[in-house]
């Protein structure tokens, strides 16, 4: 007989409790029994049927959504000898549009590089909400954008669940960093490290000239055209989206030594196992608020709310 397992199931209007298999970790992967999970913007375009949202989640019934999680491994496939269960760990589980789990369930399997240990001082919600954006921010600087020690930053979008951690990230990167965000968010910018904050309800974010290396479009409403100007030659703009701006991004960036890239987030045992002792040391991620997993509708609801601050985290062990 299968053994079952208790999983939130996402529809347009609802959310509903649902039993599937247990899944089995094949060769290399590892199961994980989820703890805490985060909500993204990922779950609003796929529940809405977005065509981004094709590139993050399968289509499958019941859909269960959730990439965030950190929890405990459970059981392990063949060939992974340096985790046990019972031990502690977190990551992101992948965008794809092949992808069939969801961390709003009891368990999740994973290679085993997709998951790093999770440090003892980090909480487990802490760990949930920061794997996403945080890999996202690392990998947008340091990869595509090729940020380097005492370079210069703008992170659009600061106050947000990834331009937080992006603040944070690239002072850790030793870059100076400038942070764009609304009047409320000033504060918590300056405090997760920003050399200089823009409140864009009194100032201009775009005025300047070949001030940056990299500008991180973290919500991407700038694009490329709008930001080239503000990039010094050989610099990046990042964005994370891939939209008509992208395509058009790439091709103006064709004809210029500025560069216009997308990040895809990856899961990635190393830059968790970083990311992992920033967070242990300090690294900013702010919690808006916390949720069940029976109350999994509240939390989606709660993400899209305007006077959000930070990451919604939905408690899932316990929370049946
Ligand atoms: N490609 C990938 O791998 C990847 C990975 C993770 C997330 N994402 C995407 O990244 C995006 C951001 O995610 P998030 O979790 O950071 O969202 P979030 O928590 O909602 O933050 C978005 C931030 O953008 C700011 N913002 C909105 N409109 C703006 C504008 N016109 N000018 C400047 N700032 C503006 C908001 O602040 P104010 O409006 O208050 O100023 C808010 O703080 C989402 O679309 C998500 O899907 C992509």
């Amino acid at each position: 007989m299968t053994e079952t397992m208790r999983a939130m199931e996402a529809t347009r209007d609802d959310v509903a409790l649902v039993e599937v298999p247990v899944p089995t970790p094949g060769p290399g992967e590892v199961r994980v029994n989820v703890a805490s999970a985060a909500v993204n913007a990922a779950e609003g375009k796929v529940i809405s049927g977005a065509f981004a949202g094709r590139f993050l989640h399968a289509r499958t019934s019941p859909r269960v959504l959730g990439w965030d999680f950190a929890g405990t491994i459970d059981a392990i496939g063949d060939g992974v000898t340096d985790l046990a269960t019972g031990d502690a760990v977190w990551g992101h589980l992948a965008f794809a549009g092949s992808q069939r789990q969801g961390t709003y369930a009891e368990y999740v399997t994973l290679p085993r590089d997709a998951v790093a240990a999770k440090p003892a001082d980090v909480p487990f919600e802490v760990a949930a909400a920061a794997a996403t954006c945080a890999m996202t921010s690392l990998q947008a600087m340091r990869d595509y954008g090729r940020l380097a020690a005492g370079q210069k930053v703008l992170v659009i979008g600061a106050g947000g669940g990834v331009g937080e951690l992006a603040v944070g990230i690239a002072k850790r990167l030793g870059a100076h960093v400038t942070g764009v965000c609304s009047t409320g968010d000033v504060a918590r910018v300056k405090a997760a490290g920003a050399n200089v904050v823009i409140d864009r309800r009194s100032a201009d974010p775009y005025a300047g000239e070949s001030a940056y290396n990299v500008v991180f479009d973290t919500p991407a409403v700038a694009s490329y055209g709008r930001c080239a100007r503000l990039l010094r030659p050989g610099g990046t703009y990042v964005t994370t989206l891939p939209d008509g701006a992208l395509i058009t991004g790439l091709i103006r960036s064709q004809f210029s030594s500025r560069r216009c890239r997308f990040v895809q987030v990856a899961s990635k045992r190393a830059d968790l196992e970083l990311i992992g002792g920033w967070l242990s040391d300090g690294l900013q991620v702010t919690i808006d608020s916390r949720h069940e997993i029976n109350a999994l509708g509240a939390a989606l609801r709660r993400q899209t709310e305007p006077g959000r601050t930070g990451r919604v985290v939905v408690e899932v062990a316990g929370g049946w």
